[in-house]
């Protein structure tokens, strides 16, 4: 029997690239996707390096129809996992309508695109933004569902519209996964975040302060309901995300049914505690300042990761250090990104 193969959309981008080395490792065949509009041909190149085999890629955008149609004609794709998205919560409410179109754009293409080639094995990459601000901590997938920002809208439209679907049509097989913080990077050091700009999220925007390429971080809010004042969330891995979407795939692939579940640790930790464990990762250290809160953000947020380690087998398995040690690394051998 061949190894199924599985179609990744967004897939030179940080956790697509990451996810398809994991793929890779467990014996499946992977397809690359990506119009590189946030990410850099040279993730092929780095990707042939680790994983040893020459990637199979195509660069097309997801939003067109007859470059998907030609992505599947004359290949058995078991599986599409659907990472490709705008994902920049701030850029979403100055360009709200940009990040509708492409998110749920691709996701109707995507899914319109599988029906007609009769595969209906899908993976949705959704996001920890789908609990808007939680009532009660850790957050077990069946809490409440709001979200704050058009960029989470999406992530929640995309999930409502994949119910209908499989309402519609109970042949499909769906694993929504609600990423929840995720970070670190590849321990080669040769894959990893690369924000084209100023980063908006904590780890990268630290590691660049480390590095001297930033001056200070901004640490947004010290009165928060925590333990110190800042604001905690639930890191994870890409490794172990990495990992998620393999256990996902293998459940959707043995005629499982779908499933929704949350992918973080259950570990809550605080903007403080992360620029301390850097530091001690790094030998470099970390300054901040204290300013106020970033609108839209919430005091804590982290999972009840039970269902997928249950269900899936899964679970978050690296540290904070550990996901310091390897975003450092890859920082240092990286100071530009992937662009230089
Ligand atoms: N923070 C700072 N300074 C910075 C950046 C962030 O203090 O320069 C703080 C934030 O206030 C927050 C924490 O660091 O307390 C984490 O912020 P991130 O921007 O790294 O992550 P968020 O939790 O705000 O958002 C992330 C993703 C979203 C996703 C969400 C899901 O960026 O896409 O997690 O929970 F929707």
């Amino acid at each position: 029997m061949t190894n199924p193969t599985i179609l990744l959309t967004g897939a030179t981008g940080y956790i697509a690239s990451h996810t398809w080395l994991a793929l890779q490792a467990a014996g499946f065949n992977v397809i690359g996707v990506d119009n590189f509009s946030n990410s850099s041909p040279e993730v092929l190149s780095r990707l042939e390096r680790i994983g040893t085999l020459r990637p199979e890629f195509v660069q097309a955008d997801v939003c067109d129809a007859s470059a998907l149609d030609a992505v599947f004609a004359g290949r058995r794709i078991a599986a599409v996992v659907h990472f490709a998205a705008h994902k920049a919560v701030g850029e979403s409410t100055v360009r709200p309508l940009a990040y509708y179109a492409n998110n749920l754009g691709s996701l109707l293409n995507v899914c319109q695109t599988m029906q007609r080639h009769c595969c209906k094995t899908l993976v949705f990459s959704s996001s920890a933004t789908v609990y808007g601000k939680p009532e009660r901590l850790p957050i077990r997938e069946d809490a409440a569902l709001a979200t704050t920002s058009p960029y989470g809208a999406t992530k929640l439209m995309g999930e409502n519209i994949l119910r209908d679907l499989e309402k519609a049509d109970p042949t499909w097989a769906i694993g929504y996964l609600r990423y929840f913080n995720p970070v670190g990077a590849h321990e080669s050091g040769l894959i990893g975040e690369d924000p084209r700009d100023t980063p908006n999220n904590l780890m990268p925007y630290v590691s660049q302060v480390a590095m001297g390429k930033r001056a200070r971080l901004q640490i947004f809010g010290n009165d928060y309901d925590t333990p110190d004042g800042t604001g905690v969330r639930d890191y994870i891995h890409v490794l172990d995300l990495a990992d998620g979407h393999v256990a996902a795939l293998r459940y959707l692939l043995d005629g499982k049914g779908s499933i929704t579940a949350n992918l973080g640790r259950g570990r809550g930790h605080s903007v403080l505690e992360l620029v301390r464990a850097f530091e001690r990762a790094s030998g470099c250290s970390v300054p901040f300042d204290i300013v106020s809160r970033r609108p839209g953000d919430i005091d804590a947020c982290y999972a009840d990761p039970t269902l997928a380690r249950l269900a899936l087998g899964w679970q978050g398995l690296r540290d904070l250090d550990a996901m310091c040690v390897d975003t450092w690394r890859w920082q240092r051998l990286n100071p530009n990104g992937m662009a230089g």
